[in-house]
């Protein structure tokens, strides 16, 4: 029997094809069909030829290739019985339902006794499909590999791109050729990890930037992910996504995979950025929709773990005199936390650094109308801890594995562990009027383990559903747990622990694909950036953050008045634009001339609109390239002015540009011929404003 499944969002469609029952082969994603599309047609269209002896027919690239159907590349899923033996599936269709804007797809192999199920649901406004699939055996099986649903790439496209990355310097694209064979990415620290973020982007070969069709991907899961796109050798290209292999360290009876999610766009790469940041904001992050993003203040580069109640009063009345709404008190305000070797696990006040406890502070943060934040890392202990010393027994790996930062791990699996996170945060929530947690993950687990991040999921959602005002930042030594998986219950991701505004720039440039501006931290950093010894001007340092959602981490005690009126400045800006920066159009400018890096974010109302352009080195031209803009309206004029001349440090020796004056031109200019930009010496943010004319 033949079977067709449609699913349709505002702009794409998704055709599956299940032939004579076998498991279902995605026979089309991409742009939206038209409504009467024949779908027995389409599934005769996409039928392959082929030419030599090997096999009578062309093996399927199904949902989840199988042995049995003799797919000759990278199979689905891989799993032994509790004797070892591996097992080979051959589910047929079982049943399908079909809801509003779900389908779910069952199939049965009665030989090994196992049911796969197939869940796909379509948000059509954020124009995005999740997948998800599960496993569920009659007989206990070890799962050392299980794809999500597995995607036919398209064969119109020469390359992809994903992303490498480091310990502050987290998202650095990289561009792979399709070839004959896998290009394989795996985290195998048991988090997302810094160097693997779960994205994967397609493009066609006509597609740039801003046009053209582009495909992609996202696995939501914060234990490290594996990722295989294979070309077969008929040309055929596939996308799996899943958990890291074996991760799954226990036998079991169900197996599910982590959310995949895909989008495709007829506008370019930025096209999937929009939906994705649409999807993120609108349907996985939990906040209240009219959420004003306060401005942040966070102690950790003023004062690491040197904790004093007075300095840090005198702190949070500077921050909060240039603009801080939230307070958030970092790492160093526990039981004997001097310094990062010791105590992690002991969640009580540090009564000689508070000994009247943490409410002195948190009324002089009140009473300067900022809420209040506090650190953990809960999902770790210090070997010199007295959690340690009670329970070695709790930890992940051996006792004389290596340390990372000094500490293990906590296995969180374990119940008790989980109670005891639990109690020790509900304690000091419940004293202490807290809104804020940032929760920090500082080290790679000694092996990959999804029960780990299957605990953590359900630790968090314990805590959000105890206190659901209260909101989460998801830290991992910056940006090493960012996915769509913790954004479940987090409302804000630490990007990077690179306050170096322009390896910032850089990072939030290729980020803006993926995370949406109002979950973006971004914050000013002390005057010689501590993570590249870098000392850049103020006004950039300010303007890279003000991108995103905005804070500062420097001890505003180094700042003279004029940097304090400075800040304060670009501070005020942030907040008047906040609101529709929150939900604009943000597109990527390419430009030829790589030292800019820039951007555009337009209102929802399309009538106005700012450009950040960063100088983020010396130009090789002598003369500044025109920076073509884009989503404006091409037959619209536009006011466009340079908001921030006086931040602009140049040799600029014209007298008839944007430092000079303001300019009335088209939409169709602005995208066509672009915006001349002035001479600006590296480190500078350019910020211009346009509006239409009435
Ligand atoms: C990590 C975080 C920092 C800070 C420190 C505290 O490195 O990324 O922002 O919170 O831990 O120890």
């Amino acid at each position: 029997m033949t079977n067709q499944w449609r699913l349709d969002t505002l702009d794409q469609t998704l055709v599956l094809l299940s032939l004579n029952n076998r498991l279902p082969c995605l026979i089309y994603w991409g742009r939206r069909l038209p409504d009467n599309e024949n779908l027995n047609s389409l599934s005769t269209a996409v039928a392959k030829d082929w030419g030599d002896n090997l096999l009578d027919k062309v093996p399927e690239l199904s949902v989840l290739p199988e042995q049995s159907a003799n797919f000759p590349g990278q199979l689905g899923c891989k799993m032994r019985g509790l004797d070892g033996m591996i097992l080979s599936s051959n589910f047929v269709f079982l049943k399908d339902e079909a809801k509003d804007n779900s389908l779910s797809l069952v199939f049965l192999d009665k030989a090994i006794e196992q049911t796969y199920t197939l869940t796909i649901i379509s948000f059509e406004e954020s124009n995005t499909y999740s997948l998800s699939a599960k496993i569920d055996s009659k007989k206990p099986i070890f799962m050392d590999w299980f794809s999500a649903p597995v995607i036919l790439a398209p064969q119109n496209s020469n390359e992809m791109i994903d992303y490498g990355g480091q310990w502050g310097g987290e998202f650095r694209s990289q561009i792979t050729p399709w070839v004959t064979g896998t290009h394989l990415r795996e985290s195998r620290s048991g988090t997302t990890s810094h160097a693997n973020f779960p994205g994967l982007l397609i493009p066609t070969i006509e597609s740039s930037e801003n046009s053209g069709s582009c495909y992609g991907f996202h696995y939501g899961w914060s234990g490290g992910h594996r990722m295989i796109a294979e070309q077969l050798p008929d040309g055929r290209r596939q996308v799996q996504f899943g958990n890291t292999e074996n991760s799954d360290l226990i036998s079991g009876n169900s197996f599910e995979t982590a959310k995949l999610y895909i989008s495709h766009s007829s506008n370019g790469i930025s096209g999937v950025g929009k939906s994705f940041r649409s999807h993120v904001a609108n349907s996985i992050i939990k906040a209240p929709k009219d959420n004003v993003r306060p401005v942040h203040y966070n102690c950790w580069e003023a004062i690491y773990f040197d904790h004093n109640i007075d300095q840090l009063k005198e702190i949070a009345s500077l921050a909060s005199e240039i603009g801080a709404e939230r307070f958030v008190l970092d790492d160093g305000w526990f039981k004997g936390r001097d310094s990062a070797n010791s105590s992690l696990g002991d969640w009580d006040v540090d009564k000689n650094k508070y000994p009247s406890g943490l409410q002195p502070l948190i009324s002089h943060i009140h009473s300067l109308k900022m809420s209040f934040g506090l650190w953990f890392e809960p999902e770790m202990v210090s070997p010199n801890s007295n959690l340690y010393r009670q329970h070695p027994e709790w930890i992940m790996g051996h006792k004389d594995q290596t340390l990372g930062r000094d500490q293990l791990v906590l296995n969180i699996a374990i119940k008790d562990v989980e109670d005891y996170l639990f109690k020790k945060i509900s304690a000091l929530l419940t004293e202490y009027p807290i809104e804020y947690i940032k929760w920090d993950h500082n080290r790679v687990l000694p092996y990959p383990d999804a029960s780990q991040t299957k605990s953590l999921y359900v630790l968090l959602k314990r805590i959000r559903l105890a206190y659901p005002k209260v909101e989460i930042e998801s830290c991992s030594s910056g940006g090493g747990r960012i996915d769509y998986g913790i954004l479940e219950n987090t409302q804000r991701v630490w990007l990077s622990d690179s306050n170096d505004a322009i390896e910032r720039l850089r990072i939030q440039h290729e980020a803006i694909l993926w995370l949406p501006t109002s979950i973006t931290g971004s914050h000013v950093g002390p005057k010689v950036c501590h993570t590249s010894g870098r000392e850049l001007p103020l006004a950039f340092r300010a303007w890279v953050a003000a991108q995103r959602h905005m804070g500062f981490e420097m001890d505003p005690r180094e700042l003279s008045p004029s940097d304090k009126a400075l800040l304060k400045a670009v501070t005020n800006w942030w907040k008047e634009n906040r609101e529709w920066m929150k939900d604009a159009n943000i597109l990527r400018l390419p430009c030829v001339d790589k030292s800019i890096t820039a951007e555009i974010q337009i209102n929802s109302s399309e009538n106005h609109f700012v450009v950040f352009a960063g100088q983020n080195a010396l130009s090789e031209f002598s003369s500044p390239v025109p920076l073509v803009l884009s989503g404006l309206d091409s037959m619209a004029m536009y006011n466009v002015s340079l908001y921030n001349k006086n931040h602009i440090n140049s040799l600029s020796k014209s007298n008839g540009g944007l430092l000079q004056k303001t300019f009335k031109l088209s939409g169709q200019f602005l995208m066509n011929h672009g915006l001349q930009l002035p001479k600006a010496f590296p480190a500078s943010m350019m910020v211009i404003e346009g509006d239409k004319a009435a």
